[in-house]
């Protein structure tokens, strides 16, 4: 038989084409490749919520697509925006940042569970008299984290424009807009979000 240039360059590519077709992965092809799963127990506006999560799931996709809370948004997925912010235990955190599996037992409120709409949270009906918003989807966001501020005023907690920190922080105005900056606003309502939460607080804006 003839061994041409050609037919030794075919078959080179055929032996690296199988070569590159990956083995199935021991113990059972495509079931051994699912995400690893485990439960996780929430209370969740005040319900006990058990669901069985990819342990990859975040909490705000637990939230909006297994619990179908969509009043908290998706803005960056990246924790630069605050649209998804929820409190956890009272504080304030990213829910695009955090995986719903560290959560077990926690108490978690979003916006669905601050007020209803016939008994609103004192912070929402602020933003509504004070007209906080345009295109509305910053804020459930900026509700959840303006109630969170009031409450670490109220603890303590120092805040970069505090001349002292030690000092106990006094709500003002501009202690208000800088712990309110990871909350953005596309719309640019920021007068009107800074006079609602103002008036909760009690202080000029
Ligand atoms: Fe979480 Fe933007 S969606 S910070
Ligand atoms: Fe539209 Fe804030 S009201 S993003």
């Amino acid at each position: 038989m003839t061994v041409t240039r050609r037919g030794v360059l075919i078959g080179g590519a055929a032996t690296t084409a199988v070569a590159a077709i990956p083995a199935d992965p021991p113990g059972g092809g495509a079931a051994a490749a699912r995400p690893p799963q485990m439960p996780v127990r929430l209370e969740v506006n005040g319900e006990r919520r058990e669901l069985m999560m990819d342990t990859r799931t975040t909490l705000l996709d637990a939230l909006r697509e297994h619990l179908h809370l969509t009043g908290t948004k998706k803005g960056c997925d990246h924790g630069q925006c605050g649209a998804c912010t929820v409190l956890v235990e009272g504080r304030r955190i990213n829910s695009c940042l955090s995986l719903a599996v560290q959560h077990e037992g926690d108490r978690i409120t979003t916006i669905e569970g601050l007020g209803t709409p016939e008994r609103l949270h004192p912070m929402q009906a602020a933003f509504v008299k004070h007209d906080g918003f345009q295109c509305g989807y910053c804020t459930p966001g900026q509700i959840c984290s303006a109630v969170a501020v009031l409450d670490e005023i109220a603890r303590g907690v120092p805040s970069h424009v505090q001349a002292d920190v030690v000092a106990p922080p006094r709500p003002s105005n501009a202690e208000l807009r800088e712990r309110m900056s990871g909350n953005i606003c596309r719309c640019g309502a920021y007068s009107n979000i800074a006079d609602a939460i103002s008036e909760v607080a009690g202080v000029p804006s």
